[in-house]
């Protein structure tokens, strides 16, 4: 029989709650409120877990029957996301302008409040009638104009190395939220069984260099030569292609692994396909806090200036080296 003597310590459980509350109290004159947004996001995200985990139980696979502003087919889970997202953020009252993939315009809330939010509800979208992996990204900013008037668009289109904070989650074979503030990346797992996220994650650095490259090689003949000749030698030096068509996936499997992850531009799309202020400036916060790189090719991501809510940018990202070695071919 076990007495106390005999019984081991637990490991000590830090949930995302107390993370962030450590975090806070760290640092000097700050309000709370972005605390509060991640308490939203929280929310959201496992109000999302648990759609996700029962898309085919219920009657919300599928497509929309509409198109969002770039023309692209809506599936019912996006918009599922949107309104969890988007009501999670408004209740919390702490943001007074959102932007999301799935809404033409901005979303004008508190003006009140001080932080603006950028998001993709649900990135994959193509993986959600097949069971696989998808995600959703946030990107938080401080507001520019003064508190108490209403949002503006400079508000919302200021460059990623504005960021206050960006993460993602991931709905994979567990639900993850992974994020930064500037200093470095930590992950959280969710535990369904306690209904929190747990740090799993800490202090998360990408290797220098790695096996996998990512790309839909279905666009080979679009691509720049630069890049046609870099992944030439990716296949000389038998590394592994993985794509899933999920960035947030592609991207976690890579920061972990160590990876290249590239969505360049092609004949047919000459920014690329991937949305800078919803997609790329907030994984490329990650990425850089990680010890990876994230370029256009010819600009740091986070240097970019937005000039549209829905702007497309060419992206390489993942492991410093590897990224190093893709541009120096283009
Ligand atoms: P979303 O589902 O939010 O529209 O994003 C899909 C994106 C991204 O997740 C992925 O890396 C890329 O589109 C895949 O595009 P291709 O199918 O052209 O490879
Ligand atoms: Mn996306
Ligand atoms: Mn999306």
């Amino acid at each position: 029989m076990m007495n106390s003597m005999s019984m081991k310590p637990r490991n000590k459980v830090v949930t995302l709650s107390q993370f962030i509350a450590d975090e806070q109290e760290k640092t000097p004159g700050a309000s709370g409120n972005l605390s509060k947004i991640f308490r939203d996001i929280k929310l959201a995200a496992k109000l999302m877990h648990r759609d996700v985990n029962k898309a085919g139980l219920v009657d919300i696979l599928g497509a929309h029957g509409s198109t969002n502003v770039q023309g692209e087919e809506v599936k019912k889970l996006d918009v599922i996301a949107n309104d969890e997202f988007i009501s999670s953020i408004t209740a919390g009252g702490d943001c007074c302008a959102i932007i999301s993939e799935e809404e033409d315009y901005i979303r004008h809330l508190n003006p009140d409040a001080k932080y603006v939010i950028a998001m993709d509800p649900l990135d994959g979208s193509s993986n959600i009638d097949v069971n696989a992996v998808i995600g959703t990204i946030f990107s938080i900013y401080r507001r520019v104009s003064p508190i108490g008037t209403k949002a503006t668009e400079e508000d919302c289109l200021q460059k990623g190395v504005n960021q206050v904070a960006a993460g993602y989650v991931i709905y994979g074979s567990s639900t993850m939220l992974v994020y930064t503030t500037g200093n470095g990346v930590n992950g959280f797992t969710l535990d369904i069984s306690i209904g929190d996220f747990c740090l799993s994650h800490p202090d998360f650095k990408t290797p220098s260099t790695g096996k996998i490259y990512s790309i839909n090689e279905g666009n080979f003949h679009q691509f720049p030569q630069g890049i046609k000749d870099y992944l030439k030698k990716c296949k000389e030096a038998s590394m592994s292609a993985r794509y899933i068509g999920s960035m947030v996936a592609d991207f976690h499997r890579n920061m972990i692994k160590g990876g290249i992850f590239m969505y360049p531009q092609t004949e047919k799309a000459p920014n690329g396909k991937l949305r800078l202020m919803y997609e790329c400036n907030p994984m490329a916060f990650l990425c850089e806090q990680a010890g990876g790189k994230a370029t256009t090719g010819s600009q740091r991501i986070m240097e970019v200036e937005p000039t549209e809510l829905h702007q497309r940018v060419p992206v390489i990202m993942g492991s410093a080296e590897m990224v190093d070695d893709c541009v120096a071919h283009l």
